[in-house]
């Protein structure tokens, strides 16, 4: 169902606290530092549609997952002087969450100014979405906007049980976009349609296979993700990273699947301690040395899997290839990365889904390259996969 966004709110909020929860869910380096502002910048829309109204924002994210305890180097105070930097606006920032000092806090704040507080998954409850904390953060705001789509999935207190007791309760501009985006897939995209999936986080993404399978002409499988499937065909996977909670349902699905499922057949494979480019080898995907794992897909994978992503008129990518943030292992990330950049140019519909698939694209250039990059992994293979989220339904109906 559609879902009212800032657009539909009144033009002008005089002053109103507007509870803003954001995906600040950033990588730091180990000073501190965020590595990617991505995600901070694509909040600076919704930012300014509220400020322009006169609205004043109190941001709430999480990042990391201390699991409900102060793990001070998860804290979102590095991104306070980016926020204000790219906003060109005062970012205040709380070393706290639902207290009375980030309630005094939003009180004064002066127009024009944005308040950010310290994550939300310092909170015991904020991932159980206990009640009572959800009611302690809607005292921080007089209604709430929705603008954190990478976190859009999960159920938690900060994302859905704040919007019982905030109204209007609404999607910011990034939520609205990324939804027109992959409703376009959902609701009829042109055949053929390709995804591919790859990457670690495996668990996240097998049980949404069967949709796939469904919706999709191919499924693609490398990365991390491709090994499991591997070891179910009966493969030796050597030192590979394999889930073997998974090898069972991979094991159905390739079944199931039948040819609209491929996996790599060829693959390099290294020392995983070492992870060195200088000594890894080609090997056959039936042939991974039992001292060896499987780092990256094999030229041969590369050229089968591009040759299919450039015929295809929709493709929906989630996961690396291998260990691209390694230079030697980042070959299959990069020619699927290009293969999809030709398909948008010959007039292909594109979505990068989050997360490391959407840093290899910025990587390798070719963000401006393909249809929309989006800023959430777990949220847009969900909202693929169901067509609802969990915090958009806590929102007012458009
Ligand atoms: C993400 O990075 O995918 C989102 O911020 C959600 O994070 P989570 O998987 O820890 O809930």
């Amino acid at each position: 169902m559609k879902r009212r966004d800032v657009t539909g709110l009144a033009p002008t909020l005089d002053g109103s606290r507007v509870l803003m929860r954001v995906d600040y869910n950033v990588p730091l380096e180990p000073d501190g530092s965020v590595s990617d502002t991505a995600r901070i910048e694509a909040t600076l829309p919704t930012l300014r549609a509220i400020l322009d109204r006169g609205g004043r924002p109190v941001l709430l994210s999480h990042l990391g997952r201390p699991k409900g305890k102060v793990v001070p180097s998860m804290s979102l105070a590095p991104v306070a002087p980016i926020l204000a930097d790219r906003l060109g606006a005062v970012v205040r920032f709380v070393p706290s969450t639902d207290t009375d000092e980030a309630l005094a806090a939003s009180e004064d704040l002066s127009p024009g100014e944005v308040l950010l507080l310290e994550n939300t998954r310092f909170l015991p409850g904020e991932t159980g979405n206990d009640p009572d904390l959800a009611a302690r953060l809607a005292r921080l705001g007089d209604l709430f906007v929705n603008d954190a789509f990478g976190s859009t999935h999960r159920a938690h207190a900060s994302v859905v049980g704040v919007a019982d007791h905030l109204r209007p309760a609404v999607a910011g501009l990034l939520v609205a976009k990324e939804i027109d985006a992959l409703s376009g897939i959902r609701e009829g995209c042109e055949s053929p349609f390709v995804v591919i999936l790859g990457g670690a986080k495996i668990g996240d993404k097998i049980g949404l296979l069967e949709t796939f399978l469904r919706l999709a002409d191919v499924v693609l499988i490398g990365g991390a993700m491709a090994n499991t499937f591997l070891r179910a065909r009966g493969l030796d996977t050597g030192r590979s990273l394999v889930e073997a909670d998974a090898v069972e349902i991979a094991g159905r699905f390739l079944e199931s699947g039948g040819d609209r499922l491929r996996l790599p057949s060829d693959l390099v494979v290294a020392d995983p301690a070492a992870a060195d480019a200088s000594s890894a080898r080609i090997v056959d995907a039936a042939d991974i040395p039992p001292d060896l794992a499987a780092l990256d897909i094999g030229p041969a994978t590369r050229e089968a899997f591009a040759s299919i992503v450039r015929e295809a008129r929709t493709v929906f990518w989630n996961g690396p290839m291998g260990l691209f943030e390694k230079s030697g292992f980042d070959d299959g990330t990069v020619s699927v990365a290009r293969a999809v950049a030709e398909c948008t140019a010959a007039g292909g519909f594109t979505v990068i889904g989050g997360g490391d698939s959407a840093a290899a694209v910025r990587q390798a250039g070719l963000a401006d390259s393909v249809s929309h990059v989006s800023t959430g992994g777990g949220a847009s293979l969900e909202y693929l996969a169901h067509g609802a989220l969990p915090g958009l339904e806590a929102l007012d109906p458009a």
